[in-house]
């Protein structure tokens, strides 16, 4: 089962599970991040607006069902075996994009911040995506441009960019490091585009370099998806100056915790 997921990952650059998180399991989650959501703390992040919600960071370090969620063996195992060796949890979040107005995400690839601003040596991480809420093609879902992981990070202009802006300007709707419209039309000639779609606790996996976006969300239901970003123990950062909640400086191997009763079939 691993094998195939691996298969899909290292030939498209994301793979889609064939486990999902149970009832149980996804209800705890959700009761979690609706909690965090309502408190006043910084790894909370607003819309434009300054009052919705658009983001939770680093839930794992202060949360028990987030902390237990990122010691699934299923997710330890999958990044383990896509990585090569033990892997840590270099960044966790929460992404809602709000019913009718919730925001875009440009096209843009991970390892693009995370070599820039933090100094990771290689594209040696990988990304798990939870969908907390139903995800459907009209709701602003992750949308990633297959095999795009294996063209390296993609020139831009804006990796001339001096590291260590401010921190809220890689996690809002204007990001530091893009990938430009005009690329992006090139790419789409020849990498098929594959939207992340399936019912809440549907779990897939992508690579750091994917070209992948998300648009905005105009429909009247709301798109929860949440990520955990395994990073190999070796491949830490150089130079990691964001904060904690962004970043987790603790670089130790996350070890697996058995809950059964979290997966069920897809
Ligand atoms: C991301 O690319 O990090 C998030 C995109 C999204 O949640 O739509
Ligand atoms: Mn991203």
């Amino acid at each position: 089962m691993l094998i195939d997921a691996k298969q899909q990952y290292d030939s498209q650059g994301f793979c889609v599970m064939p486990q999902r998180l149970s009832d149980a399991m996804l209800a705890q989650v959700r009761e979690s991040i609706s909690e965090i959501s309502g408190m006043t703390r910084p790894e909370v992040v607003y819309e434009k607006d300054g009052k919705t919600v658009r983001a939770l960071h680093g839930c794992h370090r202060f949360d028990d069902v987030c902390a237990d969620l990122v010691r699934l063996p299923l997710f330890v195992e999958l990044a383990e075996s896509i990585l090569g060796e033990e892997v840590y949890v270099y960044q966790f979040k929460v992404n809602i994009k709000n019913a009718v107005d919730g925001e875009r995400w440009p096209w843009h690839q991970d390892y693009a911040f995370w070599s820039i601003e933090d100094g990771m040596p290689a594209d040696r991480a990988m990304n798990i995506a939870i969908n907390l809420d139903d995800v459907y093609d009209w709701n602003g879902p992750l949308q990633v441009l297959a095999g795009t992981h294996l063209l390296g990070l993609i020139p831009s202009p804006d990796h001339g960019a001096t590291s260590g802006g401010d921190w809220r300007d890689h996690v809002s709707a204007d990001l530091t490091y893009t990938v430009g419209d005009q690329e992006v039309e090139e790419l789409g000639k020849r990498h098929e585009l594959h939207r992340l779609t399936g019912p809440a606790g549907t779990i897939s996996a992508f690579h750091p370099n994917i070209v992948h976006s998300s648009a905005r969300n105009t429909s009247s239901d709301r798109r929860t998806i949440l990520y955990i970003t395994y990073n190999a123990v070796s491949n830490s950062p150089r130079h990691a100056h964001r904060p904690h909640f962004l970043v987790d400086p603790i670089t130790t191997a996350v070890r697996k915790l058995d809950q059964p009763l979290a997966l069920t079939p897809a």
